[in-house]
């Protein structure tokens, strides 16, 4: 760890386990930002996670998450001076991977001033870890490198293929759910793993068509390959939404078939309805229907790190912080009843 930085979390794959209990959600404050993590005691490893941590030992807990939750949003060029002027009061802040891969420059001077105050997760969308092409191993030792200057509290990426023959199609595009797809991802996410020497957390992507040939619902095959390749799941609820919408299938079988010891995050995203489709656009703030789906994760998943994620239209970072709150006191309330 360096000069004064919340603190890094490099886990080895299938090293480090947690005998700790996940700590309860934080209650809500409406302070100034705090400047250390000592005052975010959800994200205290050195007394909560990792003080805690015990490797490899016979009493250790199988639960792969790493215990902390908290709330945060996705780090936007445009809130940087807003962010800096008046620190809102969230707990960590999801930055673009790709955003920030060119060393030097404004965008990694507002990352570095943004950093000294919060904690932040890096989130990709160029590892196409179902495509065909050979993992780029360089775009991942940028990650690396990227990593090594954020020490991000985890690294996440989606369950997709995004481009194929060297093409980038900049598109996160469906997969189909077979056994051979899931031996070919679960390899290559073991790679990944190995080289960002970490846990992944690959995110449920929102989807229009699907193919005839898969063997698995969408739902099974996220949940065998978490556990196949002993990595983490972000799970993005206005996704489980929307592709329930298009494909008419039950959203809450999918939240139900989720491995809690490995969803480590969740997003919450606005989206557009058509009335025949729903479209993931991240243009609106969240739906009433998506509301109601996080209550049920969350009283399903237990405490999990969640965030908003706003990426068109975007209104005012105190507009995203009330968002933010709600989902605050939903978890709250959530927690609450079924400690009753
Ligand atoms: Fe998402």
């Amino acid at each position: 760890m360096s000069g004064g930085l919340p603190p890094a979390l490099n886990l080895p794959p299938q090293s480090w386990r947690f005998a700790a209990p996940i700590p309860a959600f934080p209650r809500q404050s409406r302070g100034k930002v705090r400047k250390d993590v000592r005052s975010f005691p959800h994200l205290r490893w050195g007394k909560v996670g990792m003080g805690a941590a015990v490797r490899n030992t016979p009493e250790m807990s199988p639960t792969p998450r790493i215990p902390t939750a908290g709330f945060g949003l996705g780090l936007r060029p445009a809130h940087y001076e807003a962010i800096v002027a008046d620190p809102p009061a969230i707990d960590w802040f999801e930055v673009l991977t790709e955003n920030y891969l060119v060393p030097g420059g404004r965008p990694m001077h507002w990352l570095d001033t943004i950093r000294r105050d919060y904690p932040m997760v890096m989130h990709g969308v160029s590892l196409s870890i179902g495509g065909t092409d050979p993992l780029d191993r360089e775009y991942l030792q940028q990650v690396k490198a990227l990593a090594r200057r954020v020490e991000p509290l985890w690294i996440s990426d989606h369950l997709c293929w995004t481009g194929t023959g060297g093409t980038n199609l900049h598109d996160l595009l469906p997969l189909p759910f077979t056994e051979s797809a899931l031996e070919h991802i679960a390899a290559r996410v073991v790679q990944v793993q190995d080289i960002l020497d970490r846990r992944i957390l690959l995110e449920n992507v929102s989807s229009y068509v699907s193919f005839s040939g898969s063997e698995y619902t969408e739902w099974d095959f996220v949940a065998a390959l978490a556990r196949r390749a002993d990595c983490l799941i972000l799970l993005d609820i206005n996704n489980v939404h929307v592709s329930a919408f298009n494909h008419g299938f039950d959203a809450k079988a999918y939240i139900d078939a989720m491995p809690a010891d490995r969803v480590q995050q969740i997003h919450l995203a606005g989206h557009s309805h058509s009335g025949d489709w729903i479209v993931d656009t991240h243009d609106a703030p969240v739906a009433d229907p998506v509301w109601a789906l996080y209550e049920y994760a969350t009283q399903r998943l237990g405490p999990v790190a969640t965030m908003i994620e706003r990426d068109d239209r975007i209104p005012p970072l105190a507009d995203l912080v009330a968002e933010l709150d709600r989902a605050r006191h939903i978890a709250a309330s959530v927690r609450y009843r079924s400690a009753a």
